[in-house]
């Protein structure tokens, strides 16, 4: 059995954590993951069509009717996230109205923005919550830890999804973090989808491991079977970073992300966002619509990362945790076999 600050400060079986994939939904990931001893996250869902604050509240509620596990959620704090400060607010209200979310909601992760705002109020509201924010470079986790946050998620380059302009792989960002503030809980994310890999994490201090592309491929995600089909075949390089709604994005090499554009710097990106229209957001969102709803993979934005190229098929979430555990407590021992 491997123990961790996390297994045991969360009160889970198994360190591995799904990482969150708004604007998609996860929630029945989320319950398959923490029903299986992981630690499930819903996401901040932002599909066109969907009041996301009623929506947030809805899935917390299905989550509390199917599972009994501890689960977490994801706020994106970005400038351009306008939905955000009501969710920061309403969350903790929502929990401390009900037992169940009290008791089972524990993970509260930002991402995206800045984690001050909601360090402030969830340490007045929901104390007993564990607020992590992501991390990708040492400067910006230096902020985070600044900000009191009890936890970074350090994510590296090479995963799915939106990154930062830094550049720092996972690798680099995982040992820097844990040697500089090992007091500090770390779940180390971004590259992780085999158990070498989650022993890696776990050597290099991480306290869990989070995952996304893995999930995807999962039997029980709700990402469109097209979508779900594209992972196994792809490999390390069919992936690429273009310009997203919240700086780079790295999303599967199709039509769309080829036509997308590069990624433009920092200034140029903010530039570009004081001047967006609700027209140029609800354009960008449908591309991630019709790969939702449709399954169009051609024209759809594919957020995936270079796990790709180690993932060959779509597993039960159930045998992904435990599997990989096993097999990561297997490496710990057969490396400790060859110490004389
Ligand atoms: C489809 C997709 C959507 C994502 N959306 C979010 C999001 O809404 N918020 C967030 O913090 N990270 C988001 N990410 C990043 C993931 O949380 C995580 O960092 C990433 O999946 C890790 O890399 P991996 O996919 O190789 O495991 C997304 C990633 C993917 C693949």
């Amino acid at each position: 059995m491997i123990k961790t600050r996390i297994t045991e400060k969360f009160g889970i079986k198994y360190p591995i954590i799904s990482a969150p994939m708004g604007p998609f939904y996860t929630t029945r990931l989320a319950v398959a993951t923490s029903e299986a001893g992981g630690l499930g996250v819903l996401s901040h869902v932002t599909l066109r069509g969907v009041n996301s604050i009623k929506d947030f509240k809805a899935q917390l509620e299905y989550v509390v009717e199917h599972t009994d596990k501890p689960f977490g959620f994801n706020v994106r704090t970005a400038r351009v996230q306008g939905d955000h400060k009501i969710l920061l607010r309403k969350i903790p209200e929502w929990r401390n109205k009900d037992p169940r979310l009290k008791e089972q909601l524990i993970y509260g992760l930002t991402s995206a923005g800045s984690p001050r705002k909601a360090g402030a109020m969830w340490k007045q509201k929901a104390p007993d919550m564990y607020h992590f924010h992501v991390g990708p470079a040492l400067w910006l986790v230096d902020k985070i830890v600044e900000s009191k946050c009890d936890g970074i998620v350090a994510t590296g380059i090479e995963g799915g999804g939106h990154q930062s302009y830094e550049n720092i792989s996972t690798l680099v960002l995982t040992q820097q973090v844990a040697r500089k503030y090992p007091e500090k809980l770390l779940v180390s994310c971004g590259g992780y989808a085999s158990p070498e890999g989650m022993a890696a994490g776990l050597a290099m201090g991480a306290d869990a491991v989070a995952m996304g592309t893995r999930f995807i491929a999962s039997k029980q995600s709700e990402f469109h079977e097209n979508y779900k089909a594209l992972i196994p075949p792809a490999t390390a390089r069919d992936t690429i970073l273009t310009t997203g709604g919240f700086g780079p994005i790295r999303l599967l090499k199709n039509k769309y992300a080829l036509e997308h554009g590069e990624v433009v710097s920092k200034s140029e990106k903010i530039q570009q966002e004081l001047g967006y229209s609700m027209d140029g957001f609800l354009e960008d969102l449908h591309h991630y619509e019709i790969v939702y709803t449709e399954g169009d993979v051609e024209d759809g934005a594919i957020p995936i990362g270079q796990t790709a190229g180690l993932i060959d098929d779509i597993l039960d979430v159930d045998d992904i945790i435990t599997s990989f555990t096993k097999e990561a407590e297997k490496i710990f021992k057969d490396i400790c076999s060859h110490i004389s």
